[in-house]
């Protein structure tokens, strides 16, 4: 009988025989895998784990904060905030292709993220927050699951430079069954259920080029999105739901002036694993009402399309 609870001591007991009193680095995207993962490495070695959350710019309203609020002050975990985001946007600066754009945020991270892992002396042990379909992936690579250690390989990106033993406490875990492990750590119930986030962050959100003025549109809209589904009970129904800003112009009129401004795109998609997924019915008030506010509420905005294509033929993301 599967049981969260002895999965949990099982992995505890797991972890603390296999690091001893060494030192882990992990990164914290904000999201759940890593969030559930570092709570777990933190149960086992305590002080001994040091997170590091690096602030590329890219991020959605309130998100780091949320994070600090629930993981330092809820889970009492020792997080460093680095603050890059003038690096990102400048290594951005006029770049419009989607891969060009992957390429140099998962380039600029790592540098960033190894300069901090650098400073913490002697750490021996790199936590990821990796899921078994993550391995599944790149089983071929890797020969699959094993036990919780692992030499280290690339299945986060981080390079063979560091040198670092992985330790993947998630790895024979799906997504349901981490939210389940999260919900038994205590983690905050909006944390757990949150959707996921592209690393890539807003930048494949926004079609061309990634300014801090287009940036902030986003995400002035993004969060009303959110907060019209969360107010709607739709959020945890939902695979993802977000907003697009696509910088073409188009005319409208608000009150008796002619505007010439840019438009937002909303996407919804419902999905098991994000390999398919289905374009969310959402309510036709429900979309008004989004409409309406994010017109409203966010300049330079004077239109807003719901896009209804499934995957495939489209993918979830724009970019
Ligand atoms: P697509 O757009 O390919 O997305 O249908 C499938 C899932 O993957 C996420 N996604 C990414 N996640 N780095 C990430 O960490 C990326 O470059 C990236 N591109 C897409 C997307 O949000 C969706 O959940």
């Amino acid at each position: 009988n599967w049981n969260m609870k002895s999965f949990c001591d099982g992995a505890i007991s797991q972890i603390k025989e296999a690091v001893g009193d060494k030192k882990v680095i992990m990164g914290l995207s904000g999201g759940v895998d890593s969030s559930v993962a570092a709570t777990l490495i933190h149960k086992a070695i305590g002080k001994n784990l040091f997170c590091i959350f690096v602030d590329n710019g890219l991020l959605r309203k309130g998100e780091k904060e949320g994070l600090e609020k629930n993981l330092t002050a809820g889970l009492d975990l020792n997080i460093k905030f680095v603050n890059a985001k003038e690096n990102f946007l400048t290594a951005l600066e006029g770049v419009t292709d989607p891969e060009k754009k992957r390429k140099i945020i998962g380039n600029l991270f790592i540098d960033v993220f190894d300069a901090q892992a650098n400073k913490i002396d002697g750490a021996e042990f790199l936590g990821q927050g990796t899921l078994y379909p993550d391995i599944i992936e790149s089983k071929s690579a890797f020969g699959g699951p094993t036990s919780i250690i692992k030499s280290h390989h690339n299945v986060g990106g981080l390079p063979e430079k560091m040198k670092l033993k992985l330790i993947e406490p998630l790895q024979l875990l799906f997504k349901d069954e981490v939210r389940k492990l999260g919900l038994e750590l205590g983690i905050n119930e909006d944390l757990v259920w949150r959707q996921p986030f592209p690393g890539p962050g807003l930048a494949i959100r926004i079609m061309g080029k990634i300014t801090a003025s287009r940036l902030e549109i986003l995400r002035d809209a993004d969060a009303i999105l959110l907060e019209e589904i969360k107010e709607a009970g739709l959020y945890r129904k939902l695979w993802q739901s977000f907003a697009v800003l696509l910088p073409i112009k188009s005319v409208g009129v608000m009150g008796d002036k002619r505007t010439f401004a840019n438009c937002i795109a909303i996407r919804a998609v419902t999905s098991n694993d994000a390999m398919t997924a289905d374009w969310a019915k959402l309510p036709h008030d429900l979309l008004g009402k989004i409409s309406n506010r994010i017109i409203n509420e966010v300049e330079n905005i004077n239109r807003v399309v719901f896009d209804i294509t499934s995957k495939p033929p489209g993918t979830i993301e724009w970019e």
